[in-house]
């Protein structure tokens, strides 16, 4: 077996996926995964990878020299969103110039450490350098198309999910788009920069991301749901919604986050929970909101907007989960304790309408070949290449304890061990990929079953 090491991150349908055999097995049982269980995780990005999603955290390039944070950063998340360093200005300072260094530090922090990467943000009306606030109209939209297509084309692959647009509706009862000058260059200015960076990446998701679009009942979270349907009405490239959640200095969490998450999702695109943070870290917000992610099975992960009290944007506010000296606040042991007593890929809220469940293959047979990729202390990655068929079904097998954590480029399900995963073509390509926890057993290598063409 040979070939490229692949990490999870930079693919178009990449899924993460749980395996349900602890969680099936007392499902079954009728047992209930209980805080303190000798199988609890033991931190957010592992609870959350159990449950088929992922706990991330804003970083800044200017931390990652302190070992107090990187400490916790390495520890406890399994994604990571560029706080400042994929911002226009900071990517394009002067036009035609392109400046990667602190975004692509990140990048590969991350990715040498098996961490997705949520691109943030590609077009937006603040931030811009100096020489785009001034420009208009076509020369304006131009610029903002070559921004995107230059930018998703550096990271082709590294990420998983871009930001394309960010906050473009106003606040309050209007329902409007925000004034300023890419709304100005015309309405389709968030339609062209989707298709632009479908262009420039086609492995990416790409979300539309915005705050104050918590509350179903607001006007604004109504006015984005109603683009995100025209999009995908008239076949505009989205795959998610990102919800900021800033639950801190004017705007705390609603009772009806979880519908408000239901409904884009019942939409056809995934949910994400984009920059979360709450004044003064109130335990049953932070674990409301983990419960409402949980319980929708297209929300697919929560980010933090920053790990100590002291490297968040409102530190005046505290937060965020880890005090300033990096000790895990209350509001900690409340998410994790939620992650842990969490539903996995089962969700409890019924799937969405019109998100058909894929017929089982039909034809003959196909050849999988397995290529090992990437491997960490506690997991490896594996790529599985198929010939002989364009749509097709491969059913792996792995040895517990260890897990298949995350999926990318494919439809799985599991049987009810969880220990035998059926990967569906998605139309992506003929290669999918999987990361497995090692769980103790850094021998054993998944076995493939079959590869059924259809
Ligand atoms: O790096 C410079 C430093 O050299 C200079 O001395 C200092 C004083 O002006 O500024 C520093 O840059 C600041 C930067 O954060 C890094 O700390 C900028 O002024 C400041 O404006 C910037 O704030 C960021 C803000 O976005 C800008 O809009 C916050 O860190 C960042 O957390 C925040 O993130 C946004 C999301 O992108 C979108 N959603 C809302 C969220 C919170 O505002």
């Amino acid at each position: 077996m040979k070939g490229s090491p692949r990490p999870p991150t930079g693919s178009r349908r990449l899924r993460v996926a749980l395996v349900l055999s602890a969680v099936g097995m007392l499902a079954m049982a009728g047992a209930v995964v209980l805080p303190g269980d000798a199988s609890a995780a033991s931190t957010l990005g592992a609870s959350a990878a159990e449950r088929g999603r992922y706990f991330g955290t804003a970083v800044a390039a200017g931390r990652l020299n302190d070992s107090a944070y990187t400490t916790i950063l390495n520890r406890e998340f399994n994604q990571v969103t560029a706080e400042n360093e994929m911002k226009i200005d900071a990517l394009q300072p002067q036009q035609g110039q392109f400046t990667y260094g602190n975004a692509d530090r990140i990048v590969q922090h991350a990715r040498a450490r098996g961490m997705q990467v949520r691109g943030h943000t590609l077009a937006w009306h603040s931030q811009q350098p100096g020489w785009m606030q001034n420009m208009s109209g076509t020369a304006l939209r131009n610029a903002m198309l070559n921004h995107v297509t230059q930018v998703a084309t550096h990271f082709r692959g590294q990420i998983a999910w871009w930001d394309v647009v960010n906050e473009a509706f106003q606040d309050g009862s209007s329902g409007a788009r925000r004034d300023s000058n890419l709304q100005r260059t015309g309405n389709d200015w968030i339609e062209a920069a989707f298709r632009a960076a479908r262009q420039a990446d086609p492995n990416a998701q790409l979300c539309y991301n915005d705050y104050n679009t918590d509350n179903w009942n607001d006007a604004k979270t109504q006015a984005v749901y109603r683009m995100v349907q025209d999009f995908k009405n008239r076949g505009v490239p989205i795959d998610c919604v990102g919800l900021q959640s800033h639950f801190t200095g004017g705007s705390n969490y609603p009772s009806n986050y979880r519908t408000t998450l239901s409904s884009f999702a019942a939409l056809g695109v995934d949910v994400h929970i984009t920059e979360l943070d709450i004044r003064n870290a109130p335990t049953d917000a932070y674990r409301n909101v983990v419960n409402d992610c949980l319980a929708v099975a297209r929300c697919k992960g929560i980010t933090v907007w920053g790990i100590r009290d002291s490297d968040s944007w409102r530190s005046g506010e505290s937060p965020l989960l880890f005090n300033g000296s990096g000790q895990k606040k209350p509001a900690y042991d409340a998410v994790l304790t939620a992650l842990n007593s969490g539903t996995g890929p089962n969700p409890t809220t019924p799937p969405p309408t019109g998100n058909p469940t894929t017929p089982p293959p039909t034809g003959g047979q196909c050849t999988a070949t397995m290529t090992p990729g990437q491997s960490w202390g506690d997991r490896y990655n594996t790529s599985v290449t198929v010939s002989g068929a364009t749509t097709w079904s491969v059913v792996v097998a792995i040895t517990p304890p260890q897990k298949i954590s995350a999926t990318w480029s494919g439809s799985p399900t599991w049987d009810s061990s969880g220990n035998v995963m059926t990967m569906r073509s998605d139309g992506s390509g003929n290669t999918f990929g999987f990361t497995t926890m090692t769980n103790g057993n850094s021998t054993a290598r998944p076995q493939i079953r079959s590869c059924t063409s259809g």
